[in-house]
């Protein structure tokens, strides 16, 4: 039986998320793609309970998250049950509705119907009454927005959800489905972007749209999947996302540019006393508007050498410039 470290809360810094009362720790840990069924429980379990112990109470979730989609959620509710109980008014578990699910019309996109039904299926594999926040993953273009918002303000009302959330909506896109949620009395907690040294069009009116509406900002991919880090520094490991059969991160996307980039900013990393992926991620939360990143792990020594990132999460001008300049290139 696993018994927590007492010391947890000692290193984790926590940030309020936007204007609301909810703390969340600077580094949050995702299930996306490294929890799933093929992966031994054991493992899992490992790489969750290092982060919590570490201080980390956010564990972000998703209805699509595995291989095979749900699967994630099934394994974190294995951990819940077996492990991590008596720590649940400890944790902040998020999922979301969005992205295809089931077969038929009702199980992809943003209607009611789906996105209801999609969180009762995620609440069961998890063995919850709750989540504390609810995210639309995605906008639908052929859906009201009304109806997805109106989606999300019910499960709150149901209690289902404490929070709601949106993902990967664009500014005007956020501005318009914070301002419905609000005339449903819902504020709108948090916003899920991607969001790295080299993917930064969070900058082009989304995170001003959040600092007006007071929503928080939770950066997924902070690491562009591995290639801002030293993973990919000499070809491409067995064992890495993009040498094994990952959707979204295959060996074509791990260029020469990316890698010679990424060695780039390692050599400045190295000045500032930090590994390539601890200034990749203070880079994201050095940003006034993210509240936490989400970082995704196959292995307990990458979460605790991405911990280390707080360490040192202040840039000089200097240093600020320098990454541009490379980024640039
Ligand atoms: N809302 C959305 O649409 C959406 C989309 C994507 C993700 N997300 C969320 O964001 C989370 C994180 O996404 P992500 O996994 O793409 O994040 P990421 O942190 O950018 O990438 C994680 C991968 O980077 C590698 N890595 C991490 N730390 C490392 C280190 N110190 N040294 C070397 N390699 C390291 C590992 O790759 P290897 O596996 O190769 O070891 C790890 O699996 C997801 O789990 C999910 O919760 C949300």
């Amino acid at each position: 039986m696993y018994t927590a470290n007492k010391d947890r809360y000692e290193t984790m810094q926590y940030k309020r998320c936007g204007k609301s009362g909810l703390l969340l720790p600077r580094i949050s840990l995702g299930l996306w793609q490294n929890f799933g069924g093929k992966v031994p429980l054991e493992t899992s379990r490992e790489m969750v309970c290092a982060a919590f112990d570490a201080g980390i109470t956010h564990f972000d979730l998703a209805n699509n998250y595995g291989p095979p989609a749900g699967s994630a959620e099934e394994t974190f509710g294995k951990l819940l049950k077996q492990d991590l109980r008596p720590y649940r008014d400890e944790m902040v578990i998020s999922t979301k509705a969005g992205y295809t699910m089931w077969p038929g019309p009702y199980g992809d996109w943003g209607s009611r119907k789906y996105m209801l039904s999609s969180l009762d299926q995620s609440l069961k594999r998890m063995g919850l009454d709750y989540v504390d926040i609810f995210y639309h993953h995605r906008p639908d273009p052929q859906t009201p927005m009304e109806e997805s918002m109106d989606a999300l303000a019910t499960a709150l009302r149901q209690g289902k959800c404490l929070y709601v959330g949106l993902s990967n909506y664009d500014a005007n896109q956020t501005k318009q489905a914070v301002g419905i949620l609000k005339q449903m009395g819902v504020h709108c907690l948090i916003h899920q972007p991607r969001y790295s040294m080299f993917d930064r069009w969070v900058e082009n009116g989304l995170y001003d749209v959040l600092k007006e509406e007071g929503v928080g900002a939770i950066a997924f991919s902070p690491l562009a999947q591995g290639l801002l880090t030293s993973r990919y520094f000499n070809g491409i490991p067995a064992d890495s996302r993009a040498g094994g059969k990952s959707v979204s991160l295959d060996a074509h996307r791990v260029t020469p540019e990316k890698v010679e980039k990424a060695k780039k900013l390692d050599q400045l990393a190295q000045a500032r006393g930090q590994s390539l992926a601890q200034m990749a991620l203070a880079w994201v939360l050095e940003k006034e508007q993210t509240t936490s990143v989400i970082i995704g792990a196959s292995k307990v020594s990458q979460i605790k050498e991405n911990l280390d990132a707080l360490n040192n999460l202040v840039f000089s001008a200097d240093e600020l410039s320098e990454i541009d300049r490379i980024l640039g290139d």
